[in-house]
């Protein structure tokens, strides 16, 4: 029988990337997926809800529509978010307000939500990032939010703890999707994402088989943990 089979997942930044490889992986471990993001799906086997996650009554009202559609919801998995350059010198209030609102705020709204229905056995799975250890320069206030969310993973991981429900981060490395926009970059930022030990970029599949792990039968005693997904890239 497939690990998930019976489970109800909502994924967040469905339409594209690393979320979409994830509902995909979800479903083919044998759960129900609905996705959520601010883009309408492009032909994905699975139902959408649309909002933008910084605005809080959306997402209150998104993952309510995606629990009726479920009848229930087992797994969360919080992987919208943005990144875009800045250094530091450049760094405005709208910059900051982007990155804190999508990746943090998004992630804290959709997740105070869905736990209004979870209960016990319950998985809840962040995106951080190998750059919340690392550091990124021109990069600073994403990798913030990405600290921030291992700060909030840990800390869920406890206060969650005593109703039985296991959050853990996905720290992914350099992955081939329309964030990281590889084929775009200049051969020295291409150099700088391709140092880990593997030496190339991650498919957003083996990220996604990382969501699998953590929301199925053999990550029952894991908890409040940050899983680095990145070729090999130390991280300590
Ligand atoms: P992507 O850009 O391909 O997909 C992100 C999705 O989030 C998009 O579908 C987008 O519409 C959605 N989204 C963005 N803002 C939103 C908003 N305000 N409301 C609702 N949905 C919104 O990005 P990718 O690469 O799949 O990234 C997924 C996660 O993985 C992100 O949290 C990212 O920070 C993280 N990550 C990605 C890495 C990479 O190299 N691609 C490396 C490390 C972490």
């Amino acid at each position: 029988m497939p690990s998930l089979q019976g489970k109800r997942a909502l994924v967040t930044g469905a339409a594209s990337g690393i979320g979409l490889a994830s509902a995909e992986a979800l479903i083919a471990a044998g759960a129900a997926v609905v996705g959520l993001d601010r883009q309408s799906p492009h032909g994905q086997a699975f139902p959408a809800v649309i909002a933008d996650l910084r605005d809080e009554a959306a997402v209150v009202a998104a993952v309510a529509e995606a629990v009726r559609l479920m009848d229930g919801l087992d797994i969360l998995v919080n992987v919208a978010g943005v990144m875009q350059e800045a250094r530091l010198e450049d760094v405005t209030a709208e910059h900051i307000a982007l990155h804190f609102d999508v990746n943090v705020r998004g992630t804290i709204f959709a997740t105070r939500e869905a736990l209004k229905v979870m209960g016990e056995g319950a998985r809840i799975i962040n995106f951080a990032s190998e750059l919340a250890a690392l550091g990124r320069q021109n990069a600073s206030v994403y990798v913030a939010t990405k600290a921030a969310i291992v700060g909030l993973t840990r800390s869920w991981a406890r206060e969650l703890a005593p109703r039985g429900i296991l959050v853990n981060a996905v720290a992914p490395g350099p992955t081939d999707t329309p964030l990281l926009a590889f084929d775009a970059m200049t051969d020295e930022q291409k150099a700088l994402e391709l140092t880990q030990p593997l030496g190339r970029l991650g498919r957003p599949s083996e990220i996604a088989d990382a969501v699998v792990f953590l929301a199925g039968p053999g990550a029952t005693f894991i908890t409040g943990h940050t899983l680095a997904v990145n070729g090999g890239a130390a991280m300590t």
